[in-house]
């Protein structure tokens, strides 16, 4: 399949994550075998300040292409400045936000705010594409809330997307107003593929597992799947489902010393980025999702997220996943402690 004219290995992607999809996953994810990655959300003021936008976090590496920047905004001629901004510094394509719940953006009319406005998304959605040169997305919920109205809007979204030929429509199967709780609803995404066929959509929501992704995929008629919350300290599910879209068998899952060179190889990117105190600080909200492939899970978890200091985190890492001989270390990838 493709989105623009890049051509996806598989219809698997990563999802962007705010606070989590900054180059260190996005990287491991590619690496794994994901084809595409998304920044978190950026908010578009920061592209139009020369000082910020200059900061590291917002330039992707050359090492990590294709990447998708996801710009959140409200104005339509400043998401559009700021897409053209991002399209600059190289990023390969623009992800416009129109689904974030969180109280302080809807406050302040951006992301899922905008669900109720479907005109202000057409004129983003144009302004943006004259903007750029490259693919541009959209992220939406199935929308605002339950109300009829809002399921109106979110008809006029989806047409609206269709008829400004956005490259990939992302929805995440809940509505604003659920934020995360309750199941996603996998048949309004079907749905929207049904009504506009020509639509690259892609559905997002409670996949957890390979499995989950290929039934998801299958059952609903969609295009891909957008992989949130299952990638966080989990990229070997890119693997398992490269192998399955290439009708290999799924991989073995990896060994604990592999989980444990993986753990502080995304450790070491993060201290790239952060030094200190601060890196591990960072770092702890991986923990849960790495751990939950160690065979004793609980007491491995605690004792790493109990770690303060980076060489604190890093021995202890060794320690519960094996890299540590009593006479020294067995294992040691480029070592930066
Ligand atoms: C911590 C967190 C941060 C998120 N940040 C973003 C974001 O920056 N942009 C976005 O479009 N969606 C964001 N999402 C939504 C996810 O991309 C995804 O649509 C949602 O989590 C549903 O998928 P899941 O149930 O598989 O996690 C975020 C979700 C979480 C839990």
């Amino acid at each position: 399949m493709k989105i623009g004219s890049l051509e996806l290995s598989m219809p698997f992607v990563q999802a962007p994550l705010a606070g989590y999809t900054d180059y260190p996953m996005r990287k491991l994810a590619r690496r794994f075998g994901c084809p595409l990655t998304f920044t978190g959300m950026m908010l578009d003021q920061f592209a139009l300040h020369a000082k910020a936008i200059r900061q590291e976090k917002f330039h992707p590496a050359d090492d990590e292409h294709p990447v998708v920047a996801q710009i959140v905004g409200h104005d339509p001629a400043t998401l559009a400045r700021a897409a053209a901004v991002f399209e600059g510094l190289g990023y390969d394509m623009i992800d416009l936000n129109f689904a974030c719940p969180v109280p302080k953006v809807l406050r302040r009319q951006r992301g899922g705010f905008l669900m109720q406005k479907p005109d202000l998304i057409r004129q983003a959605l144009r302004q943006t594409r004259d903007a750029v040169r490259c693919p541009v997305l959209m992220k939406i919920r199935i929308g605002f809330d339950r109300s009829a109205a809002a399921e109106e809007d979110f008809w006029t979204i989806c047409e609206i997307a269709a008829a400004e030929g956005v490259d990939m429509l992302a929805v995440h199967g809940r509505t604003v107003g659920q934020k995360y709780r309750g199941p996603a609803d996998w048949t309004r995404i079907g749905q929207i593929k049904q009504r506009f066929a020509t639509l690259t959509v892609f559905g997002s929501g409670d996949i957890f597992d390979a499995q989950t992704a290929v039934e998801r995929l299958d059952c609903s008629g969609i295009d891909g799947i957008v992989i949130a919350r299952g990638a966080v300290g989990n990229p070997w599910l890119f693997d398992e489902l490269l192998a399955r879209t290439q009708g290999r068998p799924s991989p073995p899952p990896p060994t604990l010393a592999a989980q444990g060179e993986v753990i502080l190889e995304h450790f070491q990117m993060c201290c790239r980025m952060r030094t200190g105190r601060r890196a591990v600080a960072y770092f702890r909200k991986f923990l849960p999702g790495y751990t939950r492939r160690h065979p004793d899970r609980k007491a491995t978890m605690l004792t790493l997220l109990a770690a303060q200091r980076p060489e604190d985190l890093t021995s202890a890492v060794k320690t519960a996943y094996g890299l540590q001989t009593a006479s020294g270390t067995k294992h040691n990838p480029s070592q930066i402690f």
